[in-house]
């Protein structure tokens, strides 16, 4: 998608984690919206993927929570694009595969790589990146949670670890807006309910998981798109919410007010 030149996002240089699902939409959003954006995602074909489909997208391959690929990959996109203006951090993972699950059935190594891939990764791309942003006094982060932080569903989505790992997310975004705010940076999040991507291949092929969506979703009894979460980061990156800082924004169809 060509960049848009009179959009909201442009001339933004943007930093986006996670080049699939809700980041790859995130990815051309801004871009068609005028943002310059930089990609980083552990899996080095989903970043040629998406670089190969959206002209002037760049990117680099590494795994984020690892902090001298989150310091290279900040330090890298700096360069390409000649600054930074917005962090995104979509980039994350389910650990069900990992061994996470109930609290009585987890396994230590499956938090362990929760943490690692969505809370660690998250702390280190804004630790590296909020430097620029820090200089320059104006930026905008956002970072990506989850409803299940706070409003779960034990029958279908009992993940503790990543429940944890997406409630400290929120907890440092607001943190981090309130340390921040008088330095001309803002800091939120967007909390999605289930979306179709990747990640949500399990719960969309199970006719149960399906079922409770058409109740616990009420504006669309389905699965979200990914440029429906896209659309929120987007406003929470641009101009338009320059008054706006320290919020969780829910993107989920009404997942926490249907019951
Ligand atoms: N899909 C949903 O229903 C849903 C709901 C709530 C929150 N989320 C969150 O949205 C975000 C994006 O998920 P998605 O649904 O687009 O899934 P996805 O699997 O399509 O994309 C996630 C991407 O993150 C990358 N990634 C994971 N860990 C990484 C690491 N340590 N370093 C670099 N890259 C890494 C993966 O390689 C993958 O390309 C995640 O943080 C997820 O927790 C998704």
């Amino acid at each position: 998608m060509a960049a848009e030149p009179g959009g909201r996002m442009a001339g933004k240089r943007v930093l986006l984690t996670g080049a699939s699902g809700i980041g790859a939409a995130a990815a051309a959003r801004l871009r068609g919206e005028g943002a310059e954006v930089f990609v980083a995602d552990k899996d080095p074909e989903r970043i040629a993927a998406l670089c190969g489909a959206l002209p002037g997208v760049v990117g680099a391959a590494g795994d984020l929570g690892d902090e001298d690929f989150a310091r290279a990959a900040v330090e890298e996109a700096l360069v390409t694009l000649g600054g930074l203006d917005v962090l995104v951090n979509v980039a994350g993972l389910s650990g069900r595969r990992f061994g996470d699950g109930p609290v009585h059935l987890a396994s230590a190594e499956g938090w362990d790589a929760v943490m690692w891939n969505n809370l660690r990764s998250t702390f280190l791309v804004c630790r590296y990146g909020i430097e620029p942003l820090l200089r320059q006094r104006r930026g905008a982060i956002v970072n990506t949670g989850s409803v299940l932080a706070y409003a779960p569903a034990a029958e279908h989505f009992a993940t503790h670890a990543y429940a944890a790992s997406k409630g400290a997310i929120h907890a440092l975004t607001r943190s981090m807006a309130a340390s921040y705010a008088a330095d001309g940076i803002r800091v939120n999040a967007v909390a999605p309910g289930l979306i179709a991507t990747r990640m949500s291949e399990r719960a969309q092929a199970d006719p149960e998981v399906l079922a409770y969506l058409r109740e616990r979703q009420p504006l669309t009894g389905a699965p979200g798109a990914p440029d429906d979460v896209a659309g929120a980061i987007s406003y929470l990156a641009s101009d338009e919410a320059s008054f706006v800082t320290g919020v969780i924004l829910e993107v989920s169809g009404g997942w926490s007010v249907a019951r």
